[in-house]
């Protein structure tokens, strides 16, 4: 593909927003509570915020550095930059990566439109958390309905996919972010004013050390990758896109503390609520279907339209933000198919999306019908998130900080995080010497250490 067909962001802040469009989203709102809440609380945080800034921060702008010098893909950056090399072979990891958790990821955001509409119906008034427990394992053990918006979910991102960079993703980015963020920041507030919810504040804050084992270790780095969208290439094929005057090293600040905010505010509206109505902290991934309903019911109590117009912009922002982050993943896939193999990009699309809803069946019928199926002593579902993020994710990630690190010519990564000479970027020395031995070994160690070799 030449240079100058590709299609850019149209200004700096849309790059930043399509970033943190992919960043924030489920993995923020639904997963880092839930994983928070089986790994005990604070200290999982600490390791987890310490994972963000020694292997996320700097991976980041690794993954920027890849994609915009090589103007390709993830699936091909790696053969422009190293060709004839076996290095193609974290490009294409990468692309299963992406194309496996869009499989899982897209039926929780089928989730989301369930919620949508009961929201919108009112089905919440008058109940109490043991109702919202059964209505949420009602609707994901029937076998239709949880496919059916997984369907809605696909074939959205599909379309968006099919419209192009700059009109699908940037655009709703623009708007989608910053109301979010409002609505969020809204709801913690409320959250924490609960009656009983100091008990959620302290289980967030303070941390317990006793309880930090080698899972804990493991989780916070998988959830740190997931959250931050990191080791599979999906922000490099980003950042392919992005202008020559970018800033690198800015623009993953911003995306780094946009993205960690959301997820401790999302930690905010959960925990106290969670305690506050006596529903467990490691209920697992239902807890945000089971616990914020009873927020938007408790805190709003008095004011019923309050109450229903918090629940039901809470569920649509949340869609959305599932939603250009499933454009993200399915932004990788698809472009490596375009590119690699010349299909248009329709085609291309088209053979991810029948690919995703496939897995995505498989996923969601795991939670329901067929949880008896297990690998490793998980369900389907789990054990894909397992896989992909615990696994996947850090290795995809260690690959590309080596490669950056020791594989890359120098002049060349200086060049494009300084932009030729044009910034400065104090930092440099030290993001070298990050990405060329404490993200490898760190992320080494880390693995280690899960398979009880300490
Ligand atoms: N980061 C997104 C979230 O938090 C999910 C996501 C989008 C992702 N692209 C990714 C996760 C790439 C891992 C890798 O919801």
């Amino acid at each position: 593909m030449q240079q100058n067909e590709r299609i850019n962001f149209g200004s700096k802040l849309g790059a930043i927003l399509a970033a943190a469009g992919s960043a924030v989203g489920l993995g923020n709102v639904w997963r880092f509570p839930y994983e928070t809440g089986n790994h005990g609380g604070a200290a999982f945080i600490l390791i987890y915020l310490g994972c963000i800034f020694l292997f996320g921060l700097p991976i980041m702008i690794s993954e920027f550095v890849i994609g915009r010098r090589s103007k390709a893909s993830t699936g091909k950056a790696y053969q422009v930059l190293a060709p004839r090399t076996p290095w193609k072979w974290v490009g294409y990891m990468g692309v299963l990566t992406g194309f496996l958790i869009l499989g899982y990821y897209a039926v929780v955001a089928g989730w989301t439109l369930e919620y949508v509409v009961q929201a919108a119906m009112g089905n919440f008034f008058g109940k109490e958390a043991a109702d919202f427990i059964a209505m949420f394992s009602d609707f994901s053990q029937d076998p239709l309905r949880p496919l059916l918006w997984l369907f809605v979910f696909v074939l959205t991102t599909h379309f968006v996919i099919v419209k192009g960079v700059k009109e699908g993703i940037e655009r709703s980015s623009k708007v989608m972010m910053p109301i979010l963020f409002v609505l969020v920041l809204l709801l913690a507030v409320c959250s924490v004013m609960l009656p009983g919810a100091g008990e959620g504040v302290e289980f967030l804050l303070k941390p317990d050390f006793s309880k930090v084992t080698s899972d804990v270790f493991l989780g916070a780095m998988g959830q740190a990758f997931f959250s931050m969208s990191l080791g599979m290439g999906c922000l490099s094929t980003y950042a392919s896109y992005f202008g020559k005057d970018t800033r690198l090293g800015a623009t993953a600040m911003s995306v780094g503390v946009i993205d960690t905010l959301i997820a401790i505010l999302a930690g905010l509206i959960i925990f106290p609520a969670a305690f506050s109505v006596g529903i467990q902290p490691d209920a697992g991934p239902s807890l945000i279907f089971i616990t914020l309903p009873n927020v938007f019911q408790q805190a709003f109590g008095g004011w019923p339209v309050l109450a229903y117009i918090c629940a039901v912009a809470f569920y649509v922002l949340l869609a959305m933000a599932a939603l250009t982050s499933t454009i993200s993943l399915h932004e990788v896939p698809t472009a490596f198919l375009h590119e690699q193999f010349g299909f248009t990009r329709g085609k291309a699309a088209r053979i991810v999306t029948v690919g995703v809803l496939g897995v995505g069946i498989v996923s969601s019928l795991a939670l329901g019908d067929w949880s008896g199926y297990t690998v490793c002593g998980k369900n389907f579902f789990d054990a894909l998130d397992f896989l992909t993020a615990k696994i996947m994710l850090p290795l995809g990630g260690m690959f590309g900080a080596v490669f950056v690190g020791w594989k890359l010519d120098r002049r060349l990564l200086h060049d494009e995080v300084t932009n030729c000479g044009r910034l400065r970027a104090p930092y440099y020395p030290l993001f070298v010497l990050i990405l060329r031995y404490l993200c490898p070994v760190g992320i080494a160690l880390i693995f280690i250490n899960e398979l009880g070799g300490f």
